[in-house]
């Protein structure tokens, strides 16, 4: 796609103009709020959590090392919080994610559910031989160190509500997992085939009352884009303030 084209089809990336980002120190604009100055492609519309999930503002919630990580590209404190709170007051019991990584947002869900939940997690296998089931540019490569795979929750008292399955999300059997599930966390290769794929296999194994939540929404182009192309089907919203974009189905019109 020409440079042109792209910037008409996500005109937040204008903001990620290296002349623009040049003037961010110039201007003394904070580092926080640079930060969330590049969360803002696609089309989805940003709604307030509260809005989203009515009742979700009188959930407590118990947060599992919330500080013990750098968070980059990975969930912040706030968005670990909404993730957890959306599934709590949902009541979510038959979750799945994926890409596990170090198991935070895992734990934390984990944490927020019913005792008999159980939390499904995704990740590339240990002796993963490096060769993705479909195409990956360079870039959407990300893959977690082997020996920090679940780290967070391995010996946490949360373990036993959480099944770990070893595979290439697209490779994957999905109608094995056990679904329908309540909800259905995104989160692996952000390249656009797979967010295509991880969704359209979340959508073949989802509850009618699922939801599907995705994160690095208005971030990542590729899987803003992935995740845009599926508003004629599905309700998509943005939790304000986060990366994370939310969806059920869209009810049938008659
Ligand atoms: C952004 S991290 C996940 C972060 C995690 N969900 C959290 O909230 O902390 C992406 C993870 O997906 C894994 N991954 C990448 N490609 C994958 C694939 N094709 N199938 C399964 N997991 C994948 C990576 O190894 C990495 O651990």
């Amino acid at each position: 796609m020409s440079k042109f084209r792209r910037l008409l089809s996500h005109p937040g990336q204008v903001v990620r103009s290296r002349s623009i980002r040049a003037l961010f120190p110039v201007l003394k604009v904070h580092n926080s709020v640079q930060r969330l100055a590049l969360w803002n492609l696609g089309k989805a519309p940003r709604v307030a959590l509260e809005r989203l999930f009515p009742g979700v503002d009188d959930v407590d919630l118990t947060l599992i090392g919330p500080f013990k990580r750098t968070v980059e590209t990975l969930l912040d404190l706030t968005e670990v919080a909404a993730v957890a709170a959306i599934m709590k007051s949902v009541k979510a019991r038959r979750i799945v994610e994926v890409g596990t990584c170090d198991g935070n947002t895992t734990v934390n869900i984990a944490a927020n559910s019913p005792d008999d939940a159980v939390i499904t997690t995704i990740e590339l296998p240990h002796d993963w031989d490096g060769k993705y089931k479909m195409h990956v540019s360079a870039e959407d490569v990300n893959v977690t160190d082997r020996d920090k795979i679940g780290g967070r929750f391995l010996r946490s008292p949360y373990r036993n509500k959480i099944k770990q399955i070893f595979a290439d999300s697209a490779a994957l059997d999905w109608s094995k997992l056990g679904g329908p599930f309540d909800a259905i966390f995104i989160d692996g290769c952000h390249s656009y085939s797979y967010v295509k794929s991880d969704t359209d296999n979340a959508l073949a194994n989802l509850a009618p009352h699922g939801l599907i939540v995705w994160h690095d929404y208005g971030y990542m182009a590729d899987l803003t884009k992935a995740v845009d192309e599926y508003a004629q089907s599905l309700n998509v919203s943005v939790i304000q303030g986060t990366r994370l974009a939310v969806a059920r189905r869209r009810a049938a019109v008659n």
